[in-house]
């Protein structure tokens, strides 16, 4: 937002309380998966979700291009796995959903899902491929885009806690608190969802799976040199980040059973961090209804990474004062609350 922003002519000054990435985007997998992340009851979702994977592209070659900086972004496809019969049938669901909602899936007999992906369990019991489902790093993505923004000329300033909106001297104020945005008003209607996952890394280098693959209750996000992200828990434990036995445990139980070539990885990170949930998975987007100086940018839960062009385009036009037309404004939940 900053980012784009100061390509508006704004200026821009961002303030973090910590340090740039170092929350939520730094325990973010970067999967850009509006395909596998599908729901039938979410479709605004979906296509704001579509929307932004749709800018990705020509986001992070800007950013490239701009910072001389990496991403590691990796058009690699998603594969959803499953495990047992019970599984599989699901999964078939999963596949008609799709395909009734107009996006590439393919269903795949065991053998040729291990065809694509060698490391994947003989006892695998099907499996959808989804092509259009990428994957990005979210640490090289912030680190681009604070560099990006400030050689734009926007003001980066780490270590500095908000407490009170009222007390900053600016005309507009955007926040993007994720999980702790609810301290800066009732309309944020954002909560703390914990997500356990561990960073594995392979000694031999990359290639144990190419893609991004996901079962029911996890997924395995493969980097360029042989680094893997295995997550998550999805865990409603308030602002709890403790890493638990059984959390980890989980995960590689579940991943070992899918690819058990994961069991000889060299365990880096065990990592624990607070997606911010919304009533409706969705985010908020747009003025303040309570303080017209404010512009919400927060609740993306399982899809901040994803989301960061279409925010960013959504929030500084509102900013620039030609807001556009969406569904994901902070007024959604006052109507739905009225009309209930
Ligand atoms: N987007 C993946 C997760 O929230 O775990």
């Amino acid at each position: 937002m900053a980012w784009r922003a100061r390509a508006r002519g704004l200026s821009v000054v961002v303030l973090e309380r910590g340090s740039f990435g170092a929350g939520t985007s730094r325990v973010a997998a970067g999967m850009l998966a509006p395909v596998a992340e599908a729901d039938a009851g979410e479709r605004p979702l979906l296509a704001l979700g579509l929307e932004s994977a749709r800018r990705w592209p020509a986001f992070a070659e800007e950013l490239i291009e701009v910072t001389g900086l990496g991403l590691d972004y990796r058009r690699c496809g998603t594969l959803l796995l499953a495990r047992d019969r019970d599984e599989a049938e699901a999964l078939e669901r999963e596949r008609a959903l799709r395909e009734r909602m107009g996006l590439r899936v393919e269903r795949l007999l065991p053998s040729a899902a291990r065809r694509l992906e060698p490391a994947l369990a003989p006892t695998l019991r099907g499996a959808l491929d989804l092509p259009d489902d990428h994957v990005v790093d979210p640490r090289l993505v912030c680190a681009a885009l604070a560099r990006a923004a400030e050689e734009a000329g926007a003001v980066l300033r780490a270590g500095v806690e908000v407490d009170d909106l009222a007390a900053l001297p600016a005309e507009q104020v955007v926040v993007a608190a994720g999980p702790w945005s609810g301290a800066f008003g009732d309309e944020a209607r954002v909560r703390p969802v914990k997500g356990q996952s561990l960073r594995l890394r392979d000694p031999a280098g990359p290639g144990l799976v190419e893609r991004v693959v996901r079962w029911d209750g996890g997924y395995l996000a493969p980097r360029h040199d042989g680094r893997y992200v295995l997550g998550a828990t999805t865990e409603e434990r308030g602002f709890d980040t403790a890493v638990t036995a059984g959390g980890a445990y989980e995960l590689l139980r579940d991943a070992g059973e899918l690819v058990p070539g994961v069991l000889e990885l060299e365990v880096e990170e065990v990592l624990a961090g607070l997606r911010p949930g919304t009533p409706d998975n969705a985010p908020i987007l747009g003025r303040s209804q309570a303080d017209e100086r404010v512009v919400w940018a927060t609740g993306h839960y399982r899809n901040g990474v994803l989301l960061a062009p279409v925010t960013a385009d959504i929030v500084v036009a509102e900013l620039a004062g030609e807001p556009v037309e969406h569904a994901f404004g902070p007024a959604r939940f006052a109507r739905a609350g009225a009309a209930a």
